[in-house]
């Protein structure tokens, strides 16, 4: 029977700055599901990581359900309130919209769904990462599908040789395209180095694999708020749901692709670039400079519309390397304060609220008189936006 996947995440209020989610709204969302999910859910699971709640469902009403949709929506709402009440801070951030209108997207929360043909076991992992942007996933999940030195699977099992169809989103154009690895391995990466831009989408098995032909594998939540809002409310925090195992990479091959913590923009104020660090849930709270950005890894299996699990697999000294690879970086990088590269370039500080700044000194511009030409050329042409 199809099922479906589902994660829907929001950030609707945290303590005390955008450091943690508060357990009492936790408990709230958890029992609004518990209570409302009867003959629409077959189970769920509720999570969070640093400041953003994140909703497992697991159903058969497949992906853009209303119903399922209404939900989490809903759910958040609830959680909302005990969030006004203590007065949490940014209690609502993510909920962009007054009433629910069919669908959640569009509307604040992340959202990563996938229709699957269930396996006899069906083992995934739940990705989810505060701190930072959709486009942080481009490069691990790169590596769990394309990338051999990372996936040896891609090369020494035959169910894997053929490689994996990637969907990537334009997100600033609003439109896709679909590349297949190893054969467009080149392109894919000339996209999602430009990671702001272009974003891995889903991840499909090529039509000849032999367990699993042509099915979604892997799916990452790609909303971006700053585009729906048109301003700053918060950095896009992402999730993914990535299927593991049986012609996929095995759990150890997907967790290997964070075992470096390579830079993510989305630190401090959505403005700074940073390490991503994975850990265990234990430690999944924003603290110095409002992180470093970190990455959660939760290890389900699911039966019959049941889940067993999580296992918490950052929770590992195996990854104590990463966590103080990280945490040089950030000592590293801390020390730039305000300058690039440690803070975002110009075009990404457009929905920050640094142009509101600059604004102010507008004014206070004089022209360069003996400017080379072409520059003089192009404040001409760029006068009327001034
Ligand atoms: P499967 O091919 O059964 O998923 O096992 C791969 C493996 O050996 C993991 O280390
Ligand atoms: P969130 O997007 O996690 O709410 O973080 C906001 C921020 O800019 C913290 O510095
Ligand atoms: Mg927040
Ligand atoms: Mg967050």
């Amino acid at each position: 029977m199809k099922t479906t996947i589902s994660h829907i995440k929001a950030d609707i209020g945290s303590l005390p700055g955008h450091t943690t989610v508060f357990s009492p709204v936790v408990k709230e969302v958890e029992e609004y599901v518990k209570k409302h999910s009867a003959g629409l859910l077959t189970d769920y699971h509720i999570s969070s990581v640093g400041d953003d709640l994140q909703i497992t469902m697991i159903h058969h009403e497949g992906v853009d359900s209303p119903e399922v949709h209404e939900l989490a929506w809903n759910a958040f709402k609830a959680g909302t309130e005990v969030a006004k009440k203590v007065g949490l801070y940014g209690a609502g951030q993510d909920l962009l919209k007054d009433a629910f209108s069919g669908n959640i997207k569009g509307m604040g929360p992340g959202i990563a769904e996938m229709d699957i043909t269930p396996r006899k076991s069906e083992p995934f992992i739940v990705y989810m990462m505060d701190k930072t942007e959709p486009g942080a996933f481009n490069l691990p999940i790169y590596k769990m599908f394309a990338d051999p030195f990372n996936t040896p699977g891609l090369v020494i099992d035959p169910n894997m040789h053929e490689g994996f169809r990637f969907e990537i989103w334009d997100i600033q154009e609003a439109k896709k395209i679909e590349l297949s690895s190893p054969e467009n391995q080149y392109d894919i990466l000339a996209m999602i180095g430009s990671k702001g831009r272009y974003v891995v989408k889903r991840v499909y098995t090529r039509e000849s694999h032999e367990k699993l032909p042509d099915e979604n594998v892997a799916v990452i939540t790609t909303d971006k708020l700053s585009l729906i809002a048109g301003e700053y409310v918060g950095k896009d925090d992402p999730a993914a749901i990535v299927r593991i195992q049986s012609g996929l990479p095995a759990s150890g091959e997907s967790l290997e692709a964070f075992s470096h913590p390579f830079l993510v923009s989305g630190w401090m104020r959505g403005s700074f670039n940073g390490p991503l660090m994975p850990v265990g849930l234990n430690n999944a709270k924003m603290t110095r400079f409002d992180g470093p950005p970190r990455v959660v890894a939760l290890g389900f299996v699911l039966k019959d519309g049941k889940l067993s699990g999580p296992v918490d697999m950052f929770d590992d000294p195996a990854f104590d390397g990463a966590r103080r690879t990280a945490i040089d970086v950030v000592d590293y990088l801390r020390r730039m304060g305000p300058f690039e590269p440690h803070r975002l370039p110009d075009s990404e500080m457009e929905y920050t609220t640094l142009p509101k700044i600059l604004e102010t000194l507008g004014p206070k511009f004089v022209k360069i008189e003996d400017a080379p030409k072409k520059a003089k050329k192009l404040a001409e042409s760029t006068k009327d936006f001034d």
